[in-house]
């Protein structure tokens, strides 16, 4: 077993020291490692630094105040300042499949494997990193805004950065009463 697997935990408050470029490699080499069937690496992974982050914050918040009208500028103020919560962010976006053998929720798994790997790598390279989602992950302009197609499924935000905060030391559940085992 793998120490980074038990060492990885959301880490939402991190340092704005920017990532340098080859670290940032590495963390998308490492997703691109991940499991596929039919080899078709449907992952998509979009890096958000620096002022990108600023542009993603305002679609944030016209997505909010279009699905909650009414919205205090306080509360639009606090969407548009998410992603500035780190100083990365890749996000990653999932390929419909258009070979016939290729089945959706197979991409969806395999980017979401590929997700993982870049988390775990982040381990490696001393980074924390948190993977999010949120209201408007999956609105259309958001998706427009990182190239997606409308249809393209956006897993995750994942925020990366120097850790601000110690690491944390929760152990957590066991396997036990998530597991059956079928042996006959
Ligand atoms: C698909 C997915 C979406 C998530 N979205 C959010 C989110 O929007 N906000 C958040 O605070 N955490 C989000 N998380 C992180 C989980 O809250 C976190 O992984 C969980 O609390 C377990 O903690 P750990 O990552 O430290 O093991 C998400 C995790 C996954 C896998």
């Amino acid at each position: 077993m793998s120490d980074i697997i038990f060492q990885r935990h959301s880490i939402p408050v991190v340092k704005p020291d920017p990532i340098p470029r080859d670290t940032i490699e590495l963390l998308l080499n490492a997703g691109a490692q991940a499991p596929n069937h039919h080899r078709v690496r449907p992952w998509r992974f979009i890096v958000l630094e620096g002022t990108a982050r600023e542009r993603l914050g305002d679609i944030f918040a016209q997505v909010l105040s279009d699905q909650h009208p009414g919205l205090s500028a306080e509360a639009l103020a606090k969407e548009r300042a998410k992603p500035l919560r780190a100083p990365l962010i890749i996000a990653v976006g999932v390929d419909v499949p258009d070979d016939p053998r290729v089945v959706m929720l197979e991409n969806i798994c395999a980017a979401a494997a590929a997700a993982e790997n870049i988390l775990l790598e982040a381990v490696v390279q001393g980074l924390a990193g948190m993977w999010r989602t949120g209201a408007p992950a999956n609105d259309v302009r958001v998706k427009q805004f990182l190239g997606l197609q409308p249809e393209q499924p956006m897993i995750a935000f994942l925020y990366i950065g120097y850790p601000a905060v110690g690491p944390k030391t929760e152990v957590r559940p066991s396997f036990e009463d998530r597991t059956v085992w079928m042996s006959e």
